[in-house]
């Protein structure tokens, strides 16, 4: 597409975003009492609805025209197809052929994506079944309790997020997530293991990262320790891209999981990164989290840009963002068991979308990802919800809800729901002072003490959220949820024009914590003025104790 195509598109969108009343959402409910059946939308299990955002016909119109002229087709088509939409990595981002069905031809240069899955997946299941059947035992001939992963960012995240979301007692083994190398993590989870019934999953894509190497060291010591050197490999796996690494660090070759440069970290849940889950959880469940994220894959490729989940929220941010200049998203999952949903978002989303160049390396001519951040409602309402009814920044917010709890407790579950749904109609209805002047008089305030604290309580209004209603939370509508999220941030990458598969900004920190490290042991200098004296100051204190 043209680029003067693209930049009339925009133009076109910002001059709709400059219209004085282009924050406002009442009056666009009050010119049409329909708008919720007109900016909602259903995919699989999910009703997305947009209808409490300021998005006008007019707008969406702008916004669908701005997804055609940037190429947000393409680029989907061109990452199904196994084309290096990685560009400066070079590489595909080919997460959906993890959850291809068997048969599927998927090919990325010379490789066959599909097969490499599908042989995978093979392994994953036989290991999966023989630890679940008892005929994989640990060293001292006990079976396999507890299934630890260390991993950190993609290779923890994900994984964490569902075992915590899908996870119950009747489930075949205990998992446990090990992410910071702060030994008191380690300490933390070490408590809760008994190493003869443990079983440790490495889970490393480079296999060199720092912190996971150190924990992996921990743990390895730990299990010599208590078992004898001689069994620690039966209880090690890896799962890795780095075959090379996994074997030197001891790990037989069938005991290591592979996957592909194709999986990018944060997008690797469905991979070999996994392997906790299905261990936990069971193999069902895996293949219906899988199955979950194919039904949102076959939407996003096949669905219309107009009805199509993941481009849709991905305009809704571009709107938020570019036009009203929301420089944060709040997630607000109204369901405990998404507790970790919105630090997997975190990652998924600003290790994409944090971007100041463009794929071409040029300046971002506007902004990118916002600042994702969350907690699960109703505790959120009783920490920074206050800024975002009344702060001076308007913050935009995913309110996530499940129809059907899966306890006994319909009270508790009413009072969730109907929480979530206030939250986000307060945030649009607000109260304006004569409002709030007519509240105090009713209730005996005087005229003093109403001018007083009249404007403090106040809410400004039109202050927009989008709502994601499932029918239930279980393995199925996880993957489709999660899937709906990973499309949402490709379709902002052909929107932006930002690689949205790269990280390179991980990179410096570390690079300059390995020679703190060094500084830290006393052998080497400081990298700069600024960390000489505190790093100097740490080491007096540690000598005093
Ligand atoms: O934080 C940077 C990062 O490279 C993430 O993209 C990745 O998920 C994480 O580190 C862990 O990397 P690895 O799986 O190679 O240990």
């Amino acid at each position: 597409m043209p680029s003067r195509d693209i930049d009339a598109a925009w133009a076109a969108l910002e001059a709709l975003g400059r219209r004085p009343g282009a924050t406002a959402i009442r009056p666009l409910f009050a010119a049409d009492p329909g708008r919720f059946a007109r900016f909602s939308r259903r995919a699989g299990d999910i009703l997305l609805d947009l209808s409490k955002t300021a998005i006008s016909n007019e707008a969406l119109a702008a916004l669908l025209v701005l997804a055609r002229a940037a190429g947000v087709e393409g680029f989907r088509d061109a990452m199904a197809r196994g084309e290096a939409v990685n560009a400066t990595e070079r590489r595909a981002a080919l997460h959906m052929a993890l959850r291809a069905p068997a048969g599927v031809a998927v090919r990325t240069g010379e490789e066959d994506a599909a097969a490499a899955v599908q042989g995978s997946l093979a392994t994953m299941r036989s290991f999966v079944g023989q630890v679940h059947d008892g005929t994989l035992r640990g060293a001292t001939g006990e079976r396999f309790t507890d299934v630890l992963n260390i991993g950190i960012g993609g290779s923890d995240l994900g994984p964490a997020m569902a075992a915590r979301a899908l996870w119950t007692p009747a489930a075949p083994l205990r998992p446990h997530y090990l992410a910071n190398v702060d030994a008191h993590a380690w300490e933390e989870v070490r408590a809760r293991l008994d190493p003869a019934r443990t079983l440790v999953l490495v889970a490393s894509k480079t296999f060199t990262t720092q912190e996971t190497m150190a924990n992996a060291g921990l743990a390895r010591a730990w299990l010599a320790d208590s078992l004898g050197e001689g069994s620690v490999g039966g209880h090690l796996a890896a799962l890795s891209t780095n075959l090379r690494a996994t074997a030197a660090f001891g790990i037989a070759p069938e005991r290591v999981f592979g996957f592909r440069d194709w999986v990018g970290g944060r997008f690797s849940m469905w991979s070999a990164i996994g392997l906790s889950l299905a261990l936990a959880l069971g193999w069902d469940a895996f293949a219906r989290l899988l199955a979950g994220a194919r039904t949102m894959d076959e939407h996003f490729l096949a669905a219309p840009l107009e009805d199509n989940l993941p481009v849709l929220l991905a305009l809704t941010e571009v709107w938020h963002v570019d036009m009203l200049g929301c420089p944060a998203r709040a997630v607000l999952p109204y369901d405990e068991r998404l507790a970790r949903f919105p630090a997997h978002l975190q990652q998924l989303e600003m290790e994409s979308l944090g971007k100041r160049v463009t794929a071409a390396g040029l300046p971002a001519p506007r902004a990118t990802g916002p600042v994702v951040f969350g907690e699960p409602g109703t505790n959120a309402q009783h920490s920074f919800m206050q800024l975002i009814h009344q702060g001076t920044t308007p913050v935009p917010v995913d309110f996530i809800l499940v129809a059907n709890p899966d306890h006994a407790h319909a009270d508790s579950h009413r009072k969730l729901l109907a929480n979530g749904l206030a939250q986000a109609e307060a945030l649009m209805l607000g109260k304006d002072e004569d409002a709030v002047r007519a509240e105090m008089r009713a209730a005996g305030a005087g005229e003093a003490e109403i001018a007083r604290l009249a404007p403090h309580r106040v809410f400004p209004g039109d202050r927009p959220s989008t709502t994601l209603l499932l029918p239930r939370l279980d393995a199925f509508t996880l993957g489709q949820l999660v899937a709906l999220y990973e499309h949402k941030v490709a379709s902002l990458g052909a929107l932006w024009g930002i690689n949205p598969f790269d990280q390179w900004g991980v990179e410096l920190g570390k690079t300059i914590a390995t020679r703190t490290e060094a500084l830290l042991r006393g052998e080497a200098a400081a990298v700069s003025a600024a960390t000489g004296p505190l790093a100097a100051e740490i080491l007096r204190l540690q000598r005093a104790g």
